[in-house]
């Protein structure tokens, strides 16, 4: 029978979500661990060491141990599972919980069965897998059972998975590295060009989710920052405005829609129909980028609309997977095989 405390996790490359049944989201915390360079003990983990990225003394390092994607450092992210899981269920005495994990596509076998004891020493019951873009989609509320194309394009911060589903399966999937970070870089590396500043990923970050757009912008924002100039090697405080960024985002924008582009080519035509009649899903929390679904609707001539709570889909989709085990159980699987 199922428990009230189940839970549903997105084990993400930035972020941690994990929803718990009748609760929802009950923690969301950066996929971050801080730890002293030569010892590797751990000093923070979660949003406390998020805050140490970029102001860290010498002998502290703060990282993301899934940052590429796929288990970039292991042994931290186990660790790190460990604590997001334990501190989200508490100490039970008599219940333990169940739980529906989304790893990283490209995450291998054995990692996987070792995420699933890592869980079941934090306290689980039993954990079983849901593919993430299967998990997207049931998050964002596609229908996935039915037998019609949908396509779901969930944009992380280290990748972005386009998949194209029917019958809840995954019929034609890529899942390029390209993500919020890549969108990050390309600030970055405009200033640095075009201003000869330099500035921190957060501050990248900053510029990225309050002044960018992947459409022209028909009013123009303005953000101030301070970076370094690379000239004198003095801090220096910068207006930059919108136009700018919408130029400096251009190359991981093109690439983004292109990789879509790919699967869209490769759907067999009955699929790629209905997803033009559908339109495509965003999620994840690139998806909020202000004006990507225009830009990919423009481009691609398909409709395209963003998910309500788009970081939260996947971790939803999860517990969703859960709580309607007769709709969604289907697609749980047990770390061995893949769907
Ligand atoms: N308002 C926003 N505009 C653009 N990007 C955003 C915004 N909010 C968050 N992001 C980006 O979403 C990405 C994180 O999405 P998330 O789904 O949590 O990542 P992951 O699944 O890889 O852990 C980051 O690159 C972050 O900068
Ligand atoms: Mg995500």
């Amino acid at each position: 029978m199922a428990a009230a405390d189940d839970i549903g996790i997105d084990l993400g490359t930035s972020n941690v979500l994990i929803y718990a049944r009748n609760k929802g989201i009950a923690l969301n915390e950066p996929a971050v661990v801080a730890l002293e360079r030569d010892s590797r003990a751990i000093r923070a983990i979660g949003t406390d060491a998020h805050r140490m990225i970029g102001r860290t003394p010498g002998n502290i390092i703060a990282m993301r141990p899934l940052a590429n994607g796929a288990m970039g450092d292991f042994e931290l992210a186990s660790t790190m599972l460990h604590y997001f899981v334990a501190e989200t269920i508490g100490k039970r005495m008599f219940s333990r919980p169940r739980a529906v994990l989304s790893l990283p596509s490209g995450v291998n076998e054995m990692e996987k069965r070792s995420m699933i004891t890592v869980m079941f020493e934090a306290g689980v019951r039993r954990t079983q897998l849901l593919d993430r873009p299967i998990a997207a989609a049931i998050g964002a509320g596609v229908h996935v059972n039915d037998a019609y194309g949908s396509m779901i394009v969930d944009i992380g911060a280290g990748m972005t998975d386009i998949a194209v589903l029917s019958l809840g399966k995954v019929v034609v999937s890529d899942m390029p590295m390209i993500g919020g970070d890549r969108f990050d870089d390309a600030i970055a590396k405009y200033l640095r060009r075009k201003h000869n500043l330099l500035i921190g990923p957060r501050t990248a970050e900053d510029l990225k989710n309050n002044i960018t757009s992947a459409m022209p912008r028909a009013e123009q924002l303005y953000m101030e920052v301070t970076g370094r100039n690379l000239i004198s090697g003095l801090p220096k405080l910068m207006r930059i405005n919108s136009d700018e960024m919408f130029e400096a985002i251009d190359e991981p924008l093109t690439q983004l829609i292109e990789a879509i582009h790919a699967v869209l080519e490769h759907t067999p035509a009955e699929l790629a129909a209905d997803v033009f009649d559908n339109g495509i899903v965003l999620s994840g929390g690139g998806a909020q980028l202000s004006g990507l679904e225009d830009a990919i609707s423009a481009a691609l001539k398909v409709r395209c609309h963003v998910a309500d709570n788009p970081q939260e889909c996947v971790a939803r989709g999860c517990g969703m997977a859960l709580e309607k085990a007769s709709e969604f159980g289907r697609y749980l699987n047990n770390g061995k095989n893949r769907i």
